[in-house]
């Protein structure tokens, strides 16, 4: 059986600030070791910054496994394109991991699979894991076809990258429902998607299916991350609300350790 290590993720989105991070910051310097891997995914306007504060805080870091990670990432390595930031960029600021194929950038910016494919591909090759994010809308549920929807997206990555490429990934099951609106999927039903989701991988390939972490996202708060998070094929959370208070984040960390 595979032991996989914790990670939370804090997405702060268009939000946070570098106050938050010095919060943050802060609080994680004092805190006594933590198990899971914390990724802290700011605007990428912060990154800098947030670098050189984590960097100055090394020493009291260790051990903490506080990382960086993107939002999102061109499909396209450098050249003409105007607003978007490359996975060498990200690289450059510190960014170890990359969330690829969120639900916003999905449905506001019409990101299909095939592009999102692409961009789990880039991440890769310069050098971060990518977080990819898979969800059905509530119409979908509904319907009962959420298994096939998370397939669709899943499957499109599978289809260029191969199940190898998953060996160096994070996989996120993010409902749209559940997004933003307070109410998370019960831990019933993360479980049943998160076992879905890793069946999906292992009948490719047992290995990869045990090692991959696979991190519930949707109204993650401190009052249900333990009851999702003790689901066994839950790996911990993709945060997005909830990061945006320093405290609460910290206590997210601890109940996931
Ligand atoms: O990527 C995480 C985000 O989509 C979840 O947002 O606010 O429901 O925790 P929230």
């Amino acid at each position: 059986m595979a032991t996989r290590r914790p990670m939370v993720a804090a997405n702060w989105k268009m939000a946070g600030s570098l106050q938050l991070a010095e919060e943050l910051i802060q609080k994680f310097s004092r805190l006594p070791d933590i198990s899971p891997d914390v990724v802290l995914c700011p605007p990428s306007v912060y990154l800098d910054n947030i670098q050189s504060k984590l960097e100055a805080k090394a020493s009291s870091l260790m051990g903490k496994n506080l990382t960086l990670g993107g939002q999102n990432l061109s499909h396209q390595e450098f050249g003409a394109y105007t607003g978007e930031i490359s996975g060498t960029m990200l690289k450059e600021f510190g960014c170890k991991y990359v969330i690829i194929g969120h639900s916003e950038r999905r449905r506001m910016y019409g990101e299909t699979s095939d592009m999102v494919a692409e961009k789990f591909a880039m991440a890769q090759r310069c050098g971060l894991t990518p977080i990819l994010c898979v969800g059905e809308s509530l119409a979908a549920r509904e319907a009962n076809r959420t298994f096939e929807v998370l397939s669709g997206e899943l499957d499109a990555v599978l289809d260029k990258c191969g199940i190898v490429a998953f060996d160096n990934a994070v996989l996120a099951y993010e409902p749209i429902w559940a997004i933003g609106t307070g109410k998370s999927a019960t831990p019933e039903q993360a479980q049943e998607v998160h076992a879905f989701l890793r069946q999906r991988l292992s009948d490719l390939s047992p290995y990869e299916g045990e090692k991959i972490r696979i991190l519930y996202g949707g109204s993650v708060k401190s009052s249900n991350a333990a009851e999702l998070f003790n689901q066994p094929d839950v790996d911990g959370g993709l945060v997005g609300g909830a990061s945006l208070n320093a405290s609460e984040f910290v206590t997210l960390c601890r109940i996931a350790s």
